[in-house]
């Protein structure tokens, strides 16, 4: 009922010559993928390139971050409009590095993503707790008061085209990855809130992505959970064998 999704995040990684190699080695290595759906988020220097290499390909194109205005006086910054004319389908709102390293709060994370949702973008909405929060038994508070701080204003309608990604701080870029069974309850927690808050089929039809330390090793187990529809994936992504590797195994489990 729900597709699965494989979406790979660059970061701050990979110059033009390089995302265009990725590019066209992944277009040949996915010609045989019927199901899985392919995202990459290249940086916004690599977007377009990117987006014509894989035009006529299964993986689609994301960026990494937004602006909540349609245009202005914001030097430096992206608009979704932008990020659409580069040939994108989606963007990543709230990732825990722009929450940590860019005071980005859900409030922001609101705006963005209302200001998106004007646009044909799929936003892809990241929520997580830290270790701290974790150890502290403060889980389902933060991804409660994150979720709803940050889905705030939103319709039934809205929500059918939004995505959302748990990651939990302290699972990315550590290697130290949440086990199936920790994925899978907070999954479950985040579809059970969706549930109160926009009914039963907006939960049912929800994609909900898990992010942290993701890896050709690990995928099977996390995405064979009922509530876990993909992975956001950034280190185990960069290099083109093991993306392939997490979709062909992705691929294989919808089977
Ligand atoms: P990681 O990053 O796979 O390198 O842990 C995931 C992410 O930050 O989206």
């Amino acid at each position: 009922m729900r597709t699965k999704i494989i979406a790979g995040n660059w970061k701050m990684n990979k110059v033009a010559a390089e995302a265009i190699a990725f590019a066209r080695d992944l277009k040949v290595k996915t010609l045989n993928i019927r199901k899985t759906e392919i995202i990459v988020c290249p940086p916004f220097t690599a977007l377009a390139i990117v987006h014509d290499i894989l035009k006529d390909s299964r993986a689609e194109v994301g960026a990494q971050n937004v602006h909540f205005a349609a245009s202005g006086a914001y030097t430096g910054e992206i608009s979704a409009e932008m990020i659409e004319s580069a040939g994108c389908r989606h963007v990543i709102i709230g990732h825990s590095e722009r929450r940590q390293y860019f005071g980005e709060t859900n409030q922001l994370v609101n705006q963005k993503l209302i200001h998106v949702l004007t646009t044909s973008l799929t936003p892809i909405v990241c929520i997580g707790e830290t270790l701290e929060q974790r150890q502290s038994g403060q889980t389902e508070n933060v991804i409660r008061t994150q979720l709803e701080e940050s889905l705030t204003g939103l319709t039934t309608d809205q929500l059918k085209r939004v995505v959302l990604a748990y990651e939990p701080v302290w699972a990315i870029g550590t290697g130290v990855t949440a086990t199936p069974e920790q994925a899978e309850e907070v999954h479950k927690f985040i579809r059970e809130l969706i549930r109160s808050r926009f009914g039963q089929k907006s939960s049912d039809l929800i994609q909900i992505l898990y992010g942290g330390s993701v890896k050709p090793d690990n995928i099977r187990d996390l995405l064979s959970r009922t509530d876990i529809d993909g992975g956001l994936i950034g280190g185990a992504s960069l290099n083109v064998a093991s993306f392939v590797e997490m979709i062909k195994i992705t691929e294989d489990l919808i089977n």
